[in-house]
């Protein structure tokens, strides 16, 4: 966990905005997916109520405070209580499965 230098900074303000991004945005995920001094540099953005980055033209974003954090494996479930959220635009999300990104149209069952 040594490397996650997001997550420190999230943990230590223990809060976080989730940006959920449309299919069209593959760029942005790449680029917070990798590590990098300032992810935001020159990408569009604005604060959530809570003072959280916000991307521009996501489909919705859910504002949240820390709840608690689960250790499972090397992994850490970070469970947030949501503030506020907002749907903004109605567009294909992008997917991440089976190691690697997906649009797809919804699948009703
Ligand atoms: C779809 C996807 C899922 C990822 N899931 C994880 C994960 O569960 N845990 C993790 O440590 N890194 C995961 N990563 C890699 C992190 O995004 C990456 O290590 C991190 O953003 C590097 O930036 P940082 O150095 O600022 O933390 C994932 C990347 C992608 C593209």
């Amino acid at each position: 966990m040594g490397q996650c230098t997001s997550w420190l900074g999230i943990a230590e303000i223990g809060r976080f905005c989730v940006s959920v991004l449309g299919s069209d945005q593959l760029d942005a995920c790449k680029r917070f997916a990798a590590s990098s001094p300032d992810k935001f540099a020159g990408l569009s953005h604005r604060s959530s109520p809570s003072g959280q980055p916000i991307l521009d033209n996501v489909l919705a974003w859910i504002d949240c405070e820390t709840e608690v954090i689960h250790e499972l494996g090397d992994h850490l479930l970070v469970v947030g209580r949501v503030e506020h959220l907002e749907r903004e635009r109605d567009a294909l999300p992008l997917l991440f499965f089976g190691g690697g990104y997906h649009k797809t149209e919804g699948i009703k069952l």
